[in-house]
């Protein structure tokens, strides 16, 4: 695909491994609810919204709530989750994904962060971030979520590059399937068994190199 000419980035689980915190806060919640709930079933709600996690929760436990009692559930999982992230600094960033920012910004690529997250803003403020993203879309300013492509369509917007020029990176099943539905070139971290859709996989950010990218690309 040759030219590229942003980088699109999630950010729980991609830069910072809040994905972690995300899965803790869930399966906290999901006890309380008498729900089992593991790793592999966690894959299933990587990525995805707060709301919609907990209606796949709910319907793995076979559970039905009130909107009310949903919205009680919904706010106390983020109150678990915020716990886990007030403390956060640059120290928490994935090891070598910030060396990765900077090689893209250095060569002149654009950037983007494609969050689900409310809570993106606050954590990429706290690991110090903002200033190698030129962009910033978040769950509060799409409509539809992952696997839906809006997130990462609206960031190649932002910074006015044809989506065919813009490459997604995700570590999660529903993010790949978003950056591969707005035909982008997508970057899975994690299990290729898992990102079955991702163009590449590496297992951890460390093994992410802009000439590697690059290589990749021009095939
Ligand atoms: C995504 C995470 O980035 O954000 C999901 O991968 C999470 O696990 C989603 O559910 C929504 O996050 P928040 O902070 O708005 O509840
Ligand atoms: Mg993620």
């Amino acid at each position: 695909m040759g030219h590229i000419q942003a980088v699109i980035f999630d950010l729980d689980g991609v830069i910072t491994d809040t994905a972690e915190y995300h899965y803790l806060a869930w399966k906290k919640l999901a006890d309380d609810l008498g729900i089992p709930m593991d790793r592999s079933f966690n894959e299933r709600l990587k990525g995805v919204g707060r709301k919609e996690s907990l209606e796949k929760i709910l319907e793995h436990g076979n559970k039905q709530l009130s909107e009310q009692e949903k919205d009680f559930y919904a706010t106390k999982k983020n109150e678990h989750y915020k716990t886990f992230i007030q403390d956060i600094t640059p120290n928490d960033l994935l090891p070598g994904i910030l060396e990765f920012m900077k090689e893209i910004k250095e060569s002149g690529i654009q950037t983007a962060l494609a969050s689900a997250s409310k809570n993106a803003k606050p954590v990429i403020r706290r690991l110090e971030v903002e200033q190698y993203l030129d962009t910033v879309v978040d769950a509060a300013q799409v409509e539809n979520g992952k696997p839906d492509p809006e997130i990462f369509l609206k960031g190649a917007d932002q910074l006015s590059v044809d989506p065919a020029y813009c490459v997604g990176v995700e570590d999660a099943q529903a993010g790949v399937q978003a950056i591969k539905a707005a035909g982008m070139y997508a970057v899975g971290i994690g299990s290729a068994k898992v990102l079955t859709q991702a163009d590449w996989v590496v297992q951890k950010p460390t093994q992410l190199s802009w000439e590697e990218l690059k290589r990749r690309l021009e095939m």
